[in-house]
C-alpha cells in the first residue's frame, strides 16, 4: 500500500469536518426535533451539551485518528490491542446504518429542490403532503437515493484531497453565503419574532425533566457534530502532526452550532408567519419537506426563490455529510484488506443503497432507525472513547496533544473533562434515551 493520503492544508481538514458536521442534521433533525415541543430547553441542553461534553470527546476522537492514523476499523485495535477490536466495529456499523437512510433524505431534499425549480411550490397543507407523498415512496424515492449515492461515490472515489477536499472547500463557503441571505430574509416576515420566541427563546423549566427533550437534545449534538463513532477518527488520520487539535475542535463545533442556529432562524419564522405551528407538530420527519414549501408557497415568485435557494443549501449540506459517512466504509476496507480506493467505493456504496431500501420504502422505520443508529449509537460510542481516551489509553492523549504543542492548561482541562465530567453525563444520557425511546416504542 501506498503513503496515507494528507489534507492539502488546515482549511482543508477544517472545513471537510465542518462539512461532515454540517448537514441535514442541521436543517432536518434540528427542525424536526426542536419542533417536538422542547422548545428553548431543548436549544439550552443541547448547547451545555456540545460545549460541556461533547468538545473533549471531539478531541479525542480526533487524537486517536491522528496518532494511530488508521481507519476507524483499526485505529482502537492499533491503540489498545484486539480486545477493542468490538469498538472498530461499532465505528463501522454506525455510519453504515447512518449512511443508509441518509440517502434517502438526500433524495427528498433533490426531488423538493426540483420540484421548486420546474414545477413550482405546493399552495396548501394537502396539496405539500401528497406532493411529500409521492416522493417518499415508489420508484421517486429509490431514484433520488441512487442518485445521492452516486453523486457521494463519486467524490470519495476521487480521494482525500481530489474528492472530498476539493467538494469542501467550495461548498462550505458557499453554503454559509446562502445560509446568511437566508437568514437575513427571514428576519424581515411578519412571524419572525414569533417564530424565534416559541422556538428558540420561550424556556418551559420543566422541559429540561422531560426525557424526550433530554434524548433529543444529546441525539442533537452528537448526530449534528458527527460524532462518537468514528467519522473524525478517520478524518484526522489523514491530518499530520503540527495541528492544534482543540483549536480545529472548536472551529468545528462553533461552525456547526452556528449553522444550527441560523438554520432555526430561517425555518422558524417561516413556519410561524404561515401559522403551519400546528402542521409541524403533527409530523415530525416530513417538518422540513412539507411546512416549509406550504409557507413558501404563499409568498409567489419570492418564496419559490428562497425555496430553490433553501434547499439547494440543503443538498449541498447533506453531501458533504455523505461522503464522511461513506468514508469509514471505505478507509476501512482499504487499510484491513488492502483493496483500492475505487473497489472499496463499489462495494460500500452498493451496501449502502440495499441496506437504505427499507429505510425508503417505509417513513416509520426510517424514523426508527435513525433514533437507533444515529442516536442510541453514538451517545454509547460517545460514552466509550471518553473512557477509551481518558482512562484506556490516556498517555496517548497527552503525548499527541504535546507533541502539537497545544497549551498544556487547556489540554489539562480536556483531560479532567473527558476522565470525570463527560462519562457520567454521556451515561446519564444514554440511559434516559434508551429508557424513552424504549417507552415510545411500546406505547
Ligand atoms: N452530522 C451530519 C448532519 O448533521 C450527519 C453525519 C455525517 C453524521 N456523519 C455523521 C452523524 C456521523 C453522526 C455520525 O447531518
Amino acid at each position: 500500500m501506498g503513503i496515507r493520503e494528507q489534507w492539502q492544508s488546515r482549511w482543508g481538514f477544517i472545513l471537510a469536518a465542518a462539512g461532515s458536521a454540517v448537514g441535514l442534521g442541521n436543517l432536518w433533525g434540528f427542525a424536526y426535533r426542536a419542533s417536538e415541543g422542547g422548545g428553548a430547553a431543548f436549544l439550552l441542553l443541547y448547547i451545555l451539551i456540545v460545549l460541556i461534553v461533547c468538545l473533549p470527546v471531539l478531541v479525542a476522537e480526533m487524537v486517536l485518528g491522528r496518532s494511530t492514523g488508521s481507519s476507524a476499523l483499526l485505529a482502537p485495535v492499533k491503540a489498545a490491542g484486539d480486545r477493542w477490536g468490538l469498538l472498530g466495529w461499532l465505528f463501522v456499523i454506525a455510519p453504515l446504518g447512518i449512511g443508509s437512510y441518509y440517502a434517502v433524505l438526500m433524495g427528498w431534499t433533490l426531488d423538493t429542490f426540483f420540484h421548486a425549480l420546474f414545477v413550482g411550490l405546493p399552495s396548501n397543507i394537502s396539496e405539500a403532503e401528497m406532493f411529500f407523498g409521492s416522493i417518499s415512496s415508489g420508484t421517486s424515492v429509490l431514484l433520488g437515493q441512487l442518485v445521492s449515492l452516486l453523486l457521494t461515490a463519486a467524490v470519495v472515489a476521487a480521494g482525500i484531497r481530489g474528492g472530498i477536499e476539493r467538494l469542501t472547500r467550495w461548498g462550505m463557503p458557499i453554503l454559509f453565503a446562502l445560509l446568511l441571505i437566508l437568514a437575513i430574509w427571514a428576519a424581515t416576515l411578519t412571524g419572525t419574532w414569533e417564530g424565534y420566541r416559541t422556538f428558540l427563546l420561550k424556556i418551559d423549566v420543566n422541559q429540561f425533566f422531560n426525557p424526550s427533550t433530554i434524548r433529543n437534545a444529546f441525539t442533537q449534538a452528537f448526530f449534528s457534530l458527527s460524532l462518537g463513532i468514528g467519522i473524525m477518527v478517520t478524518y484526522s488520520s489523514y491530518l499530520d502532526k503540527r495541528k492544534q487539535l482543540p483549536k480545529e475542535a472548536l472551529s468545528v463545533a462553533s461552525l456547526d452550532t452556528a449553522v444550527g442556529l441560523l438554520a432555526g432562524m430561517i425555518t422558524f419564522p417561516i413556519v410561524m408567519s404561515f401559522g403551519l405551528k400546528e402542521v409541524i407538530s403533527g409530523s415530525t420527519v416530513g417538518t422540513l419537506f412539507i411546512s416549509l414549501p406550504t409557507g413558501l408557497g404563499t409568498l409567489g415568485v419570492t418564496g419559490r426563490v428562497v425555496a430553490i435557494l433553501f434547499f439547494a443549501l440543503a443538498y449541498i449540506a447533506a453531501i458533504t455529510s455523505s461522503i464522511s459517512l461513506l468514508e469509514v466504509p471505505v478507509s476501512s476496507i482499504m487499510d484491513r484488506l488492502g483493496w483500492n480506493r475505487s473497489k472499496a467505493v463499489f462495494v460500500s456504496t452498493t451496501l449502502l443503497f440495499i441496506l437504505g431500501i427499507p429505510s425508503a420504502m417505509n417513513l416509520n422505520l426510517l424514523g426508527k432507525i435513525d433514533s437507533i443508529f444515529g442516536g442510541v449509537l453514538l451517545i454509547l460510542g460517545g460514552f466509550v472513547l471518553s473512557i477509551f481516551l481518558g482512562w484506556i489509553v490516556p498517555r496517548k492523549f497527552d503525548e499527541d496533544l504535546s507533541e502539537c504543542n497545544s497549551n498544556i492548561r487547556v489540554r489539562r482541562y480536556l483531560k479532567f473533562m473527558l476522565r470525570w465530567v463527560s462519562p457520567p453525563i454521556i451515561a446519564f444520557g444514554l440511559i434516559v434515551s434508551v429508557i424513552d425511546l424504549v417507552k415510545n416504542w411500546s406505547a
